[in-house]
């Protein structure tokens, strides 16, 4: 079968095609800039690509870094050694009281973290204690159990899929591969105000950048799921659909996606609190919100 020519190029309704996952990175910093006054704060930064999207547009603000992973704090150093501002990587589990003073941090940001603390409300109950009054939740994730491969065929690309998206690695305490889907809601029930939800879908028709990645992620996590007894793909399963991914990329065949969400709310002001007190009592419902109404885009350039 001749190879299928495919033009890369940024789809209309600002979808985004993904080299790197450079995208959301960008998409992040670019919420998070206008709030950005004095503090910014990463929860699970690993390496530090979105503390480094959030230097290029606020390059004197300070930059706090949290992960329980010293490897990836010191690979975050090097990211931000080009900032201007202060930066600092603290070691610390998010399961534990943040390490942040009260009302310190303009806006707190996270990306694909969330899933795996076991209670991520009491992570957003520490979040809302450390953002100042008027500062910004901004919490990133990509719904795994959504993501799209083309490759091998339907039942055991649907498998591997879900597979990875169930799959608690060695390194989280906990999984939820429906995170993505959630966040809009979490941040609903939590002291802070939903302000957007928002889609940012990340595809691909070659298995190049952020797709091969990825796939490569999801190979290397099964392989070792099923060397620790939790697989429910087995490794020969595993590497045939990996194989049947690349042919399918060397047919022209193979398709990916992955839709992440970005959910921002805000912590209410002063004034806000005190209004909000003097208003007559409501049912005390969450009111519900469609795409439009809740973003401010309909999806991310
Ligand atoms: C999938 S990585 C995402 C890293 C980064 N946000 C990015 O966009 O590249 C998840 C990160 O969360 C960290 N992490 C997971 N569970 C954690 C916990 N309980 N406490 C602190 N960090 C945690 C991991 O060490 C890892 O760096």
């Amino acid at each position: 079968m001749r190879r299928l020519k495919v033009r890369r190029e940024i789809a209309i309704g600002g979808c985004a095609v993904s080299e790197s996952n450079e995208p959301v990175h960008t998409r992040l910093a670019e919420l998070a800039a206008p709030y950005a006054r004095s503090q910014v704060v990463d929860l699970g930064c690993g390496a530090g690509p979105t503390l480094r999207a959030v230097s290029k547009l606020a390059p004197e603000v300070s930059l706090v870094g949290i992960d329980r992973s010293e490897e990836s704090l010191r690979r975050a150093r090097i990211a931000l050694t080009k900032h201007s501002g202060p930066t600092t990587e603290i070691v610390a589990d998010l399961s534990d009281p943040l390490p942040c003073a009260d009302a310190s941090a303009d806006v707190v940001l996270s990306y694909n973290t969330i899933e795996c603390l076991p209670d991520p409300h009491r992570l957003l109950l520490e979040v809302a204690r450390v953002l100042r009054p008027g500062g910004r939740a901004i919490m990133a994730h990509v719904d795994f159990d959504s993501m799209v491969v083309a490759g091998a065929g339907t039942d055991l690309d649907r498998r591997v899929c879900h597979a990875f998206a169930d799959d608690v690695q060695g390194w989280m305490d906990h999984a939820d591969g429906r995170m993505g889907r959630k966040l809009g809601m979490l941040l609903a029930r939590s002291p802070l105000t939903l302000v957007s939800v928002e889609p940012l879908l990340a595809w691909s028709t070659e298995f190049s950048g952020h797709a091969k990645e990825r796939i490569g992620q999801i190979r290397k996590a099964l392989l070792s799921a099923a060397r620790h007894g939790r697989a429910s793909v087995d490794p020969a399963e595993v590497e045939a659909w990996f194989a049947a991914v690349c042919e399918a990329d060397r047919l022209g065949g193979f398709f990916f996606s992955e839709l992440a969400f970005i959910a921002v709310a805000e912590r209410p002001s002063e004034e806000q609190l005190i209004s909000e007190d003097t208003r007559p009592a409501r049912d005390g419902r969450v009111s519900r919100r469609d795409g439009n109404q809740a973003s401010g885009r309909s999806a991310a350039a």
